[in-house]
């Protein structure tokens, strides 16, 4: 049966864990340098709608180091550009792919995708969920701290795509979450509701607020992202002063606790949502998370390419 990850409620716990401890495993072989060709003679596709720097090298190089082969392509570039469906894309697809990474717009595209294909599609990012950023930030904050259960992270800023997957992330493996975002710009209250039901079973918390200094207090973990995500340039123009006071500088710092780790998905605009001082300074992780993103990717493609292909695409 073959399976997606579309965002990390596809993913138990245990699962979670599994994937950052074999990730950690990964990234040591690299350091040894003791690469096996765990995925040799699989091909992954990446399909963007959207730029990317990290999840599109991150992936390419995951699958190089597995011994495997990737292919980029651009919605822009393919006939799905000129019409043809994505229900016979992904039939098409399947009978040469082993798996398929989709950065897009709507949640509903990668629904579709995963509907028609009979190959594991993987969310690389939509308006909605960024699952395989949240994988390698729970993978650096494991790393930096020893465990996650317990910790309190306060996210501040846009309640989007990376927001959302934090809220899935965090409330799974029983760490505390607060949000701090201008009103207008919360989080998806379904998403709100589901991530405080998981929460409970795993004995934490799920905070909203529109108050930035409150939420970062007692805080083991900052978190921030850009204002403007992709694709919102227009609706957002001239609407970033009202996120002046969630921006991460050294005096909301001070309000944390002394150890508190600063995190960003990237790409970052300094000075914005985080300044060069922070971005730079000696609570920062930022690039570790980035660096991560690589070594959890090898686990996530382990983990949902490795059975055998189907015999033929999906009728
Ligand atoms: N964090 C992240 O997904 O970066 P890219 O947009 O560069 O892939
Ligand atoms: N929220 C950002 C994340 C980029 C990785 C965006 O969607 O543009």
């Amino acid at each position: 049966m073959k399976r997606d990850l579309l965002s990390l409620k596809n993913l138990t716990l245990e699962e979670v864990e599994i994937l950052i401890l074999r990730a950690q495993d990964m990234k040591e072989e690299v350091k040894k340098e003791m690469l096996h060709p765990r995925l040799k003679g699989k091909t992954l596709g990446l399909l963007f709608e959207k730029t990317s720097t990290r999840t599109r090298v991150s992936f390419e190089v995951a699958m190089a180091q597995l011994g495997g082969h990737s292919i980029f392509l651009s919605t822009y570039d393919i006939q799905i550009q000129r019409g043809e469906t994505i229900k016979d894309t992904a039939r098409v697809l399947s009978s040469y792919l082993d798996g398929l990474v989709i950065r897009t717009f709507a949640q509903s595209v990668v629904e579709e995708w995963a509907l028609h294909a009979s190959i594991p599609i993987i969310n690389g990012l939509t308006d909605l969920h960024h699952p395989c950023q949240i994988l390698s930030d729970l993978m650096t904050i494991r790393e930096k701290r020893g465990n996650l259960k317990g910790l309190n992270l306060a996210y501040l800023g846009d309640g989007n795509n990376v927001a959302h997957s934090l809220l899935e992330g965090a409330s799974k493996v029983g760490m505390n979450i607060t949000l701090a975002c201008p009103k207008g710009y919360q989080p998806k209250e379904e998403i709100v509701k589901a991530a405080r039901t998981d929460a409970a079973k795993h004995g934490s918390r799920v905070e909203i607020t529109s108050d930035p200094r409150a939420a970062v207090k007692k805080a083991d973990i900052l978190y921030t992202d850009v204002w403007v995500s992709m694709g919102q340039e227009l609706q957002k123009s001239g609407m970033t002063e009202m996120f002046r006071p969630y921006q991460i500088n050294e005096s909301l710092l001070k309000l944390a606790d002394p150890q508190a780790l600063v995190m960003h998905c990237l790409p970052a605009h300094r000075g914005e949502e985080i300044t060069e001082a922070v971005m730079e300074g000696p609570r920062s992780v930022i690039f570790e998370q980035a660096e991560n993103r690589l070594h959890v990717q090898k686990a996530l493609l382990e983990m949902f390419l490795k059975s055998p292909k189907k015999p033929s695409a999906k009728k």
